[in-house]
């Protein structure tokens, strides 16, 4: 792996660990990437622009304007120009400029402008990077798909001993490697049926019954099977959001019946599914045509069961077929997935509870265990659901 003709924005923010980042700066040049250095002024204290112009062989930039003011530094075609966006160190005060949307300074408008990805390497003291706001501020880049990369543990500048070294520039480089050189993967050509969002049943021309699913799930899944070059056939309940990516074949579904309906054309022909939809589970027995009026105290409405697409799947699948489900538990959390692991003759199940902050419907982010055919439970950090969708297909490419 290397980071060969790669084009590496790195900003620079005021730490004391920035003088580390003459070394990051000439390890990747050194591993073959173009690098164009952006400092906070803050940082300047720390290292000086010519150490870093020189060693990146790019003007290190600071301001918006240069000091004869003829010239600008544009953030958007900076933004624009990287392949990776990292930033190290990543100070407390830039973190939670990031994490709020603040754009006060080049290095700001950069991140704001960047359709790259985002790596952030923080570094503080042991407080500052426990503290509740820092811990929330980081968690909110993540849901922004921002990668952290972890910090290290050990002596810090304030003489306290404890988390907050910013990671070595080593571990930094390797980081990037894994992160931007995408593994040959075994998804690809693969046929995947992904179903996503929540199902809408009809209790008359108006209302229904649903749920909170907004199907972010299911489509980071779909996106990432698409860009590890599977043939992803998304099936959709009414969500607002779509995938990001092109060439991802989408139904769009309303009810559970509709989705089980549009699944069965596809069930035969598909190496693996993954069931992600929170299907409603009662659906009322006979919708009726015309709004119901409001009369009385209280209004019964029979319920009948919706159709079980993972079971059905689950019931013919065959030779070397596979699928995957998903888990939604407050209670019990285990032995329920491990119960609907057999039931539904799941090959793996994604199990999330709503007992954990962070996991679950409505949120950007997702903490999973993935649990295997043979009870093996893999759990995984909160994170954002793209990169959990990483972690699940990482796990599927395991068994293909
Ligand atoms: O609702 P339940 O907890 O049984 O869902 C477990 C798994 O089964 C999920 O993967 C879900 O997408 C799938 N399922 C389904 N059709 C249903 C109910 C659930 O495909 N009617």
């Amino acid at each position: 792996m290397s980071l060969k003709g790669k084009k590496i924005l790195l900003g620079v923010s005021g730490s004391i660990a920035a003088y580390k980042s003459a070394i990051l700066t000439r390890e990747l040049v050194k591993a073959g990437a173009e690098v164009k250095v952006i400092m906070t002024s803050n940082a300047k204290a720390f290292i000086s622009p010519l150490t870093l112009a020189t060693l990146s062989k790019n003007p290190c930039l600071v301001e918006y304007t240069n000091a004869d003011q003829t010239d600008w530094n544009n953030h958007v075609a900076l933004g624009l120009w990287g392949d990776a966006l990292l930033i190290a160190p990543a100070t407390a005060n830039t973190i939670a400029k990031m994490a709020n949307g603040y754009c006060d300074n080049l290095l700001m408008g950069v991140y704001l402008s960047a359709r790259c990805p985002v790596f952030v390497a923080p570094a503080m003291d042991e407080d500052m990077y426990r503290h509740a706001s820092t811990q929330a501020n980081l968690e909110k880049l993540r849901s922004y798909n921002n990668q952290i990369i972890p910090v290290n543990s050990g002596e810090l500048a304030s003489g306290l001993v404890g988390p907050g070294r910013m990671a070595e520039p080593h571990e930094i480089i390797e980081f990037l490697n894994i992160n931007l050189n995408p593994v040959q993967s075994n998804l690809n050509g693969k046929k995947i049926l992904i179903t996503a969002g929540p199902t809408y049943e009809s209790i008359d021309p108006v209302r229904y019954i649903g749920n909170y699913s907004t199907g972010k799930m299911g489509i980071s899944l779909a996106d990432e099977a698409n860009k590890r070059g599977a043939q992803v056939h998304l099936i959709l309940g009414p969500s607002h959001l779509l995938p990001e990516t092109e060439g991802i074949s989408i139904t769009k579904v309303t009810s559970g019946q509709d989705m089980l309906n549009a699944c069965q054309k596809l069930f035969k022909k598909v190496d693996v599914a993954i069931f992600s939809a929170a299907v409603a589970d009662y659906t009322p027995e006979n919708a009726a045509t015309q709004k119901i009026k409001k009369k009385g105290h209280s209004i019964d409405l029979t319920l009948v069961k919706t159709p079980d697409i993972a079971f059905e799947f689950g019931q013919i699948k065959k030779g070397k077929q596979l699928s995957i489900g998903f888990a939604l538990e407050t209670e019990k959390e285990l032995v329920n997935a491990k119960e609907k692991i057999k039931k539904k003759n799941f090959d793996l199940i994604v199990l999330n509870s709503l007992n954990d902050a962070g996991a679950g419907f409505k949120h950007a982010t997702n903490k999973v265990s993935i649990i295997s055919k043979d009870n093996k439970v893999d759990s995984y950090e909160l994170k954002s659901k793209e990169l959990v969708a990483k972690d699940i297909l990482n796990k599927l490419e395991t068994l293909l």
